[in-house]
């Protein structure tokens, strides 16, 4: 079983020595609630790199006060098994105090040109958080490469404004989103979901098909996909949208025309019952 590491100073020790032996060190920062989401990325770190580091840590700073920070699923002895199975070498547990020693507002990371559409307009500070607790686990693990998922579409594309803005030497891996049958995207907050609202959920994947087949079959209004998200999820009243967005791939920028050489993206994100889900789907491929 992997032994979990809590002190910065053990962590770099191991990822000092492993690249003393000309090994790639690879990183794959995590919440922890490990599901098989987190696993392929995990295991695509394994495929490329010497070292897998991996981090749980259930940042408080990306958390509204509203929000579940007290409630997240905590599963430390799972997902440490998780992590070995999926070919972890190092997994790094840290407290609160470890990753924030003058608390948690002392000094932030801004991206202020993705933060504060679409999950930023529901959710103000939340990355914010993101952006400085993953600037601050980089530099404790310095890794050459860091995976993240595609599920977490906003983030992803943050993360890779903030390592070309402040010239972080890391390579971005980006894992496409592992799906349950049904399409609903793993989340750690499916836990949530009750049977009924976990069956009502798959509601978001049909709703994004829906858009991407409309584009597929020549439609070119973003509003007229927008409409199909909108309305296909309406059909399950016990799922209240909170954005369908049709945007530049790149730039999260709102379409108003879909054209073909320029990639686009359909993002939702929405309530069911008291549990908040997000998904996208890429609608130009
Ligand atoms: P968490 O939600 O635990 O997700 C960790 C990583 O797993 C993220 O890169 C996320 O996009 C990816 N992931 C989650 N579900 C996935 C799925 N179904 N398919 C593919 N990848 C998936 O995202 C965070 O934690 C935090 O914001 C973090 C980056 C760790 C900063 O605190």
């Amino acid at each position: 079983m992997l032994e979990p590491l809590e002190s910065i100073a053990r962590v770099r020790e191991a990822v000092a020595a492993a690249r003393g032996s000309g090994r790639r060190v690879g990183f794959v920062p995590t919440m922890g609630a490990l599901h098989e989401g987190h696993t392929r990325l995990i295991e695509r770190c394994r495929a490329e790199a010497g070292l897998v580091v991996v981090s749980i840590f259930v940042n408080p700073t990306q958390f509204g006060p509203n929000e579940d920070l007290t409630h997240y699923p905590r599963t430390l002895l799972e997902d440490l098994r998780r992590c070995d199975a999926a070919g972890a070498d190092l997994v790094f547990v840290p407290t609160e105090a470890t990753i924030y020693p003058r608390g948690r507002s002392a000094t932030f990371v801004e991206v202020p040109g993705l933060s504060h559409m679409l999950e930023g307009a529901s959710r103000p500070d939340h990355f914010r958080g993101v952006a400085t607790v993953v600037l601050a686990l980089f530099e404790i693990v310095r890794p050459d490469l860091a995976v993240f998922g595609q599920k977490d579409y906003q983030q992803q594309l943050l993360i890779r404004r903030m390592i070309e803005d402040l010239h972080v030497p890391v390579e971005l891996v980006v894992v496409p989103t592992v799906r349950e049958q049904d399409g609903l995207a793993m989340s750690s907050r499916n836990r949530y979901l009750d049977p009924a609202q976990r069956k009502a959920a798959s509601v978001l994947f049909r709703a994004l098909q829906h858009a991407r087949d409309s584009v597929a079959g020549g439609e070119r209004d973003a509003n007229r996909v927008r409409q199909i998200l909108d309305r296909t999820i309406s059909l399950e009243l016990s799922v209240k949208l909170d954005y369908v967005e049709v945007a530049d791939a790149n730039s999260l920028e709102s379409l108003v025309v879909i054209e073909l050489e320029r990639r686009a993206v359909a993002l939702v994100a929405a309530w069911v019952g008291s549990t908040r889900l997000i998904d996208n789907l890429i609608l130009t491929e």
